[in-house]
Formats: structure tokens, sequence, C-alpha cells
């Protein structure tokens, strides 16, 4: 059977300059094969050391077990810097420690709860959408999941729909800052010398300036509704109103806008990408698109119906299974504070620790039959050691994702409201392959095709 699309590797020895030719274009396909068997990787260049680790007792000393001294490398403070100013994503130390002691809070579980109706919401509107669409002829599937995406970030954090009319700029606007920035891996993972030209490009200034502009303008009109007691209770409100417990501070409004900048940013591209991913696969294989559309027909309630989340376990394990074949953050970058020694080999101080839940995911050594799909795997003893071991869509650890319980509602739940509604079919003449962006996105996008489903009567 064929297997779900994976980028070639690069051939095994080019020189540097190849290499960093290939990087800018795809960090996936620049790197060798090796790093699918191996414990630990060394790139030596002459700007940089680095050392790619898919050793899961490795990935828990840098993650879990001692994160203050792996903090996140200027240098993706840099690359994304335009945008997210100093938001939580970007920042170290006690400035990190204060934003999540703030923030936190307003993902707890019981917080999610409360969400779930504007995310149902947000799904009732991309079916809506997709009707027109439904007509059997191919259709990008990325656009689409990145437009319920946005949708439910906007209704969950500042109750407002995407159709709003800044809500419909901040997405426009970002859809622009992307077209601008195509390479921001490269300013952000490599550490290259001062002197190399960074990829900020006058156009990504400008867009960055003018999603804040807009942002702003949420966050301050938000602020006036908090004074006047008419605020809504959403996410925005909840993380506005939030005192830190050890300062009593709140978040000034700039600190927010750099808040509301990267939940938009991580918390739409990425479950965007999850779901475009998923939905190709679930063409790929019919039979699980199936199983998901039973359970969906059957366990779908309502949008006050908080509990049948935890009944779409297909769907679960789908998006599961699909977050380990497409994590949509696929390598996270780190920089040892300290010299330090990992299996046996000296790291020097500022050397930059990469883990790759890409290759960790993928890895021989730790997943059985590790490239093809397998909802099902998650029930054998691989499946469940590894999960435990050598899964990290999320990353781990005290700077895991914010918004992990978040997708995990959102992700499931935007499937079973989507394949209930339509069947996802391939096109074969624009098969999908994987590249990274900012997140994995197709190299030519995700086409599908897309027809209604036979509408069944609701059991009573
Ligand atoms: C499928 C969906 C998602 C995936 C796969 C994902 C993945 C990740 C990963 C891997 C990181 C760590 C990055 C690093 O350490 O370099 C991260 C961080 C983060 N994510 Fe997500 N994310 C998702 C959805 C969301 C959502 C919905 C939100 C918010 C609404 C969100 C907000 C954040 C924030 C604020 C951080 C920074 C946390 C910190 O550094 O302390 N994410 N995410």
């Amino acid at each position: 059977m064929t297997q779900p699309p994976k980028p070639p590797a690069r051939p095994k020895n080019v020189p540097l300059w190849q290499y960093l030719r290939l990087f800018r274009q795809d960090i996936l396909s620049a790197q060798p094969a090796r790093l699918y068997r191996a414990w630990m990787a060394e790139f030596r260049t002459p700007f940089f050391r680095s050392y790619l680790c898919n050793d899961p007792e490795l990935v828990d000393l840098v993650l879990k077990e001692r994160p203050d001294d792996f903090p996140k490398s200027e240098r993706v403070r840099e690359g994304l810097a335009p945008l997210l100013g100093n938001s939580v994503f970007v920042t170290n130390g006690e400035t990190w420690k204060r934003q999540r002691r703030i923030i936190d809070p307003a993902f707890e579980g019981g917080r999610l709860k409360d969400t779930f109706p504007a995310m149902w919401a947000a799904g009732e509107s991309a079916v809506a959408r997709l009707d027109a669409l439904a007509t059997g002829d191919p259709v990008e599937i990325e656009a689409e999941t990145s437009h319920v995406a946005a949708d439910v970030i906007f209704r969950t954090l500042f109750s407002i729909p995407i159709e709003n009319a800044v809500a419909a700029q901040v997405f426009a606007k970002f859809k622009a800052h992307q077209r601008a920035q195509p390479v921001v891996n490269l300013g952000a993972l490599l550490p290259l010398p001062k002197w190399f030209p960074r990829f900020h490009s006058g156009e990504t200034k400008r867009t960055a300036r003018d999603i804040r502009a807009l942002i702003t303008k949420l966050t301050a009109d938000r602020m006036a509704e908090i004074e006047a007691g008419t605020a809504p209770d959403d996410l925005a409100t909840k993380i506005m109103t939030t005192a830190d417990p050890v300062t009593g501070e709140t978040f000034a409004t700039e600190e927010m806008v750099d808040q509301v900048a990267i939940f938009f940013l991580a918390g739409h591209e990425t479950s965007a990408s999850a779901l475009a991913w998923t939905l190709y696969l679930l063409a790929m294989y019919p039979g699980w698109q199936d199983r998901v559309a039973e359970e969906a027909r059957v366990g779908l309630t309502t949008a006050e119906d908080f509990g049948q989340v935890s009944k779409l376990r297909v769907a679960r394990d789908v998006f599961r299974e699909s977050l380990r074949l497409y994590p949509p953050v696929p390598m996270m970058v780190r920089e040892a504070a300290c010299p330090e020694r990992f299996r046996g080999r000296d790291i020097g101080k500022g050397a930059q620790v990469v883990l790759s839940p890409w290759h960790q995911h993928r890895h021989e050594r730790l997943w059985e039959r590790p490239d093809e799909f397998d909802p099902g795997r998650f029930g054998t003893e691989n499946g469940k050691m590894c999960l435990r071991n050598a899964y990290m869509p999320f990353s781990a650890g005290q700077r895991v994702c914010t918004g992990a319980g978040f997708a995990m509602v959102e992700g499931p739940l935007l499937l079973a409201m989507l394949v209930r509604a339509y069947r996802f079919d391939l096109v074969p003449e624009k098969p999908a392959m994987p590249v990274a962006h900012l997140t994995v996105r197709g190299k030519d996008g995700i086409w599908l095709r897309l027809t209604p489903r036979q509408r069944k009567t609701p059991e009573p």
C-alpha cells in the first residue's frame, strides 16, 4: 500500500554551501536519511555547532529535567521579533515564568469547557462555508483549514467571528505576512554571525506593524470593556484580568498585544496544518475516514455538551497519528547555557540543541512501521510506549504548548464535524509533499475533492 508522503532525504555528503541552500528551501528535505536512525547527530559548520537529539533520555533532559539550562535561542527571538515582540513564545527566564503564570490559568481544563461552544460555532460555520466548494472539483484545503482555525482563535479569544471587520483584516494581513517571510525558519534556526543579513524584508516589517496595530485596537477596546464591566467572559478577558500570583502584576496593553500575536500565530497556523494533513490522510485511507464519519454521526451532539469530545475516540487517534506523521512544528531549537556532555560527546556553551518531533516521530529504532499511517497503533504496546517516550507534537516539560489541551479538543471536534458533512477524496494529479515553512505545509498546497456525504437522519 502507498505510504503517506515523506520528503526525500538529501544525498549523503554535500558541501556546506549546498546544505545551506537546501536548508533555505526546506529544512526537512535538507536532512540526511541517517537522522531517522541516529540517537544524536552533530552538524559542524564554520559558524555554529548544532546537535540534533533523538534519544528520548536526552530530550527529557533538555525539555523536562533541566529546561532552564537550555533556553530558547536568541535567534528564535530575532527571527520572530517584528511580529511577536516579547511574547511568551520567545522569552526566557523570569519574564517567561511570569508570563506563563498569567496565561496558563486561561487554558486549564475547566476553561476549555467554556470555550467549547465557540469552537463548535466555528465548526458549523466551516461546514456551511465548504458547501459551495463541495462540487467534486479540487479544493486547496489548507486555505480552508486556516480559515476555520483562525475563526476558532477569534471566537475563543475575543468572542468575535472571523467575519468581524478587524478579525478579517488580521487574518488577511497574516497571509500577506507569511508570503513576505517565506523562509522564517532559516533566520530563526541558524546562529549566523552578527554581520549576516537577517531575513526581515521591508514587507515583513510593514505587515507585522499592521497586524500589531489591529491587535492593539482589539486589546485596547477589550481593556475599556473590562473597566466598564461589560467584557465577555472569554480567553482575552481571563488573561487580561489575571494577576501574577507572585508579583501581583497584570499584563500591560503592549505585553498583551505580544501574547495575542502568538496565540493567533501559534494557535491558527499549527491547527490549520494539522487539520489539513489529517484530511489528506483520511482521503488516502477512506476506511478510516468512514470510521470517523460514523463515529461523528452517532457521537456529535450539541454545542453545550463538552463531554462528547471524550467519546470521539477514533477522531482523536486519527488526529494523534496525523500529528505524529506531520508534526506542525517539525523542530525546536534550544541553546546550551553551559558546557554539557551528551552521549559521551562534549557540547560547548552556546551550541544549538535541536529537538525534532519530525525525526523522533518517524524514528526507525523507536516506532514500529514508522512511516505507515495506523491510528490503531496507540492501542499496541509499542504505540503506548512511544506515546510516552517518543511523541512530542506539543513539546514537553515546563515549556509545553500552552494550547495543547485546547488543540486536542479543537482538532478531533473539527475533524468530526467536517467528515460527518463531506467526503474527502484525493486529487491524483495533485499529490501533496510536506515542506517546512513556519509549520509543515504542502509544497504546492494540499488538494482534495469534497462531496456531500449522504445525510442520514439522526438516531432518536
Ligand atoms: C495542533 C496544534 C498545535 C501544535 C502542534 C502546537 C505545537 C507547539 C509546540 C511544539 C510548541 C513549542 C515550541 C518550542 O518550544 O519551540 C508550542 C508552543 C506554544 N503554543 Fe502551541 N501548538 C498548537 C496549538 C496551539 C494553540 C491552539 C495555542 C493557543 C491558543 C498555542 C499556543 C502556544 C504558545 C503560547 C506556545 C509558547 C509556549 C512557551 O514557550 O511557553 N498552540 N506549540
